[in-house]
């Protein structure tokens, strides 16, 4: 097993000092946010001071102050959210934890009496157990993340109280400098939060089957840019000779197969590699290399794009084919474009796209031959690649475009229909959707949250 070392301590401060500080910290003319993107130790941090009470204005309104007050409450919902996530990542942790702790125990009663079991079985437990060792350090790490997601929570809890004193004091404060203050606070939070929600693949869990319908070959997926309660799914069945694309009010709907809107493409379109990103869909128009981003709203083709040198119709498909040649995705840093090259051998290209002309901001060339993979999916900006599409496949290869490297990675995860012809992930629910040979299947995703904040920005 693979094993995360290295990871830098994640620490979320917010420091709200009194409501009108008698230290004489930052401007007097009202409220200041100071929020460094990383102190010495790498660590995020947000700091709220008052302003003093002689200086204050009186020309608040409530209403106003109301907003504000709303939301911070929206962002400790967030923080609820991303609270939520950690436990169930950390409740995996506390179990590799265990089993640990119990092949421990094992591995100590069979060397007490290791004279009586054959060397070559206390040798594979001895090599199983040093693999575990390094996990270790991740564990106690972990421990650590979880417990400053419960102190942020707290904090917005109090800065909560404040904005609620605020309010029964009416009026104190210049409602324009505190409506800045708090909108940058929020700006500050949700980047620190966006550090602590992304992280390293470490664990696939499920399937859970949605739905088994159509042929072996499809897409299907929701839009990870919508708010939960809009959460309009799409259905593209095979993958050549068709432009319809079918729409379903929610997961229920599409369970139940109440269809709410068809939708005639422009283009057909080649392979199963289709995204919805942000009300668009982008996908391969068929028998070429051209990006084209449809809205769903407006009916229309808004952005088309041929991807410069991108091989296309089964010249680098994925392994079963399909003209699975361009495979577009999203994840918490946008959109992306995966595709071969001559130029790159045949190798896997990344490019990440402009969501509004499918421009290229930037490519990386990797080193993995674009044909052997099975799938691939990006998750907070690291390609993850199978090495199959059948039975037995697991998560071969990573590609981490922040830092231009690869690494070899061992990640299996349940393949219950044998045939996988699409697998993306969906930032939103931090969950990969797959069309698992006529089934729409759902995967878990375990992160480990890596957490840098030097680099960033
Ligand atoms: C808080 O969240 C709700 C629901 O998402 C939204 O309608 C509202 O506008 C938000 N309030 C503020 C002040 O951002
Ligand atoms: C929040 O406020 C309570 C009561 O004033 C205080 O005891 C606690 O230390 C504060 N928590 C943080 C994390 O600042
Ligand atoms: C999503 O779409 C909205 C409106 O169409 C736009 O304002 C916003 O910038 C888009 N967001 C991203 C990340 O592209
Ligand atoms: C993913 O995890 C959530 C929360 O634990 C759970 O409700 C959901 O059923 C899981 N889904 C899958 C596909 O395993």
């Amino acid at each position: 097993m693979r094993v995360l070392l290295g990871v830098p301590t994640p620490i979320f401060l917010l420091i709200v000092y009194g409501l009108c500080p008698s230290m004489t910290i930052g401007p007097k003319e009202g409220w200041q946010v100071y929020s460094s993107a990383q102190d010495a130790d790498g660590r995020c941090i947000c700091t709220v001071v008052a302003p003093e009470q002689n200086l204050c204005s009186r020309d608040a309104k409530s209403r106003q102050l109301r907003q504000l007050l709303e939301k911070v409450q929206n962002m400790s919902q967030s923080i609820e959210v991303l609270n939520l996530r950690t436990q169930r990542d950390f409740q995996y942790v506390m179990k590799m934890e265990n089993q640990m702790k119990g092949l421990r125990t094992k591995f100590r009663q069979i060397e007490e009496d290791r004279k009586t079991i054959m060397a070559r079985n206390f040798k594979e437990l001895k090599d199983r157990m040093d693999e575990l060792q390094p996990l270790i350090p991740v564990l106690e790490q972990y421990k650590t993340d979880t417990k400053l997601i419960s102190q942020f929570k707290e904090e917005i809890r109090n800065l909560s109280a404040v904005l609620t004193g605020i309010q029964d004091e009416l009026g104190a404060y210049d409602y324009d400098e505190l409506y800045h203050r708090v909108m940058s606070l929020e700006s500050r939070l949700r980047s620190c939060m966006s550090k602590l929600t992304c992280g390293k693949l470490m664990k696939i869990t499920g399937p859970v089957t949605i739905k088994t319908s159509g042929t072996r070959f499809g897409a299907w997926m929701t839009d990870p840019m919508t708010s939960p309660r809009n959460n309009r799914v799409w259905y593209m069945d095979t993958y050549t000779n068709s432009k319809v694309v079918r729409e379903y009010k929610s997961m229920e709907d599409f369970v139940s197969g109440q269809e709410s809107r068809t939708y005639y493409l422009p283009f057909k379109w080649a392979g199963t590699n289709h995204v919805v990103y942000n009300g668009s869909l982008y996908y391969n128009k068929e028998q070429s290399n051209i990006v084209v981003r449809y809205s769903f709203e407006t009916g229309r083709v808004l952005a088309q794009r041929a991807l410069e040198y991108a091989g296309f119709h089964n010249v680098y498909p994925y392994t079963w084919g399909g003209f699975s040649d361009i495979d577009l995705m999203a994840d918490e840093m946008g959109l992306w474009a995966v595709y071969a090259t001559n130029q790159n051998a045949g190798n896997v290209v990344i490019s990440h796209l402009e969501p509004e002309t499918l421009e290229p901001l930037s490519t990386w060339n990797t080193e993995y031959s674009k044909r052997n993979a099975g799938e691939s999916f990006m998750i907070c900006g690291t390609l993850y690649v199978t090495n199959s599409h059948l039975t037995g496949a697991k998560v071969y290869y990573s590609y981490d475009t922040k830092t231009s490297t690869y690494e070899y990675v061992d990640i299996p995860f349940h393949n219950p229909y044998f045939h996988i012809s699409m697998l993306d992930y969906n930032a939103r629910e931090r969950a990969l959707y797959a069309w698992n040979n006529g089934h729409q299947v759902i995967f878990n995703v375990t992160l480990y949250h890596v957490i840098k904040t030097e680099d960033d920005s």
